[in-house]
């Protein structure tokens, strides 16, 4: 999120001397995306971060495509997903292509033993389920129902959860996840006509220093696998840092719809983009206002882009039989539209309370071997009068 933010203890020129009480000197990192030509931050450690001390045998975490090619509107049921212990094997990716993978997670523990790090991917974090405490060394955030966790790549980070009941709806996104271009003027300001703007976005804070020696394990995602690293010294050791690259979220219940006298497109939901996708929110709001309009969305042929919702709360009104944590993926190439009945059962209503992720890919999206353990094989045939 291009905002600039510092916690704890910088020297005030980059690249100087900054020492520690003893006089011995603290260790600066810049951490840069793109080369060195977008977001970056400066962080001061305690200790250079770059002790390693042994490496781990990598293993395979690469998604087993069960359908490379469809055509077929198709339903997945989330919460069907079992829970696990573990966050990071809890993690069941189930739409994939080569832009972005969308994953379904029900972890039961906080990570304790072991930190993680995505280095190919940033991290979109929906959290359906639970509260908790996003650690990393830029600072804290606690989440809570309903907030995106935006975690950028190389982001060294642990989840604390309160408790054992957990539902995440997980996005790695092969780009940056950014705000809407349309919404951000030359500056990277959110403009005024952003359904939210930078006083909802939650910063990292407390910011705390684990000036710590001793065997740090930390799990490296690149490529399709994971690199099992021992540090010889805490991840969390930053003494202060500054710049524009950081963990951040926002709350879908702070996404302020735009309506209108007639059906709004989709587009007016978007909430983020990386490259060849969109992240959308559908959220509850006013209907149209027109005084013969229908609320229901009309059928729809998106002839070059997939379609994804996730179903989170609320009664969805262009479907029926509709659960939390229910996927929907539409195919480009046929079109989809309200289920039968919902069209008329839509007039005259006033306002929606559906709680919805939507998720727009321009490339294909292939089912997993996760996602065919938890399909509805009956779905494509729904809309039969
Ligand atoms: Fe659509």
């Amino acid at each position: 999120m291009p905002v600039y933010h510092s916690l704890g203890a910088i020297p005030p020129k980059r690249h100087t001397q900054f020492r520690k009480p003893d006089g011995t000197l603290y260790a600066e990192e810049l951490v840069s995306t793109e080369g060195f030509s977008s977001l970056y931050s400066l962080v001061y450690h305690a200790y250079p971060p770059t002790i390693v001390k042994t490496l781990g045998e990598p293993y395979s975490v690469e998604p087993k495509i069960a359908r490379e090619k469809h055509l077929k509107h198709t339903s997945l049921i989330g919460f069907n997903v079992a829970p696990e212990d573990d966050y990071l094997q809890s993690r069941k990716p189930v739409l994939v292509n080569s832009d972005l993978h969308i994953s379904l997670a029900a972890p039961r523990n906080s990570m304790t033993d072991y930190f993680y790090k995505n280095s190919q991917a940033d991290e979109v974090v929906f959290i359906h389920e639970g509260t908790g405490t996003l650690k990393t060394g830029f600072g804290n955030i606690k989440f809570q129902y309903g907030d995106y966790l935006v975690i950028p790549r190389g982001t060294i980070y642990q989840m604390e959860f309160d408790t054992t009941a957990n539902r995440l709806f997980i996005i790695e996104s092969f780009s940056p996840i950014r705000a809407p271009k349309r919404y951000r003027n030359q500056y990277g300001q959110l403009m005024e006509h952003s359904p939210y703007c930078e006083r909802d976005i939650k910063r990292p804070q407390d910011l705390e220093t684990h000036d710590e020696h001793g065997d740090f394990k930390i799990l490296i995602k690149k490529q399709g696998l994971i690199y099992p690293y021992i540090y010889g010294t805490h991840p969390f050791d930053f003494i202060g840092w500054d710049g524009f690259h950081y963990p951040w979220a926002l709350s879908i219940h702070d996404f302020e719809p735009i309506t209108g006298r007639l059906h709004q497109p989709p587009p007016v939901h978007q909430t983020f983009e990386g490259n060849n996708f969109v992240i959308c929110s559908f959220v509850p709001r006013k209907f149209d206002y027109h005084p013969l309009s229908i609320p229901a969305p009309y059928n729809h042929s998106n002839v070059d882009s997939d379609e994804v919702l996730y179903y989170v709360d609320g009664d969805f009104m262009s479907r029926k039989s509709v659960v939390k944590g229910q996927i929907t993926l539409h195919p480009g190439g046929i079109p989809h539209g309200p289920h039968p009945g919902s069209v008329e059962k839509s007039i005259g209503k006033e306002s929606t309370d559906e709680l919805a992720v939507m998720i727009d890919p321009f490339r294909p999206l292939m089912l997993t071997e996760d996602a065919i353990k938890i399909e509805d094989e009956n779905y494509y045939k729904s809309w039969q009068m």
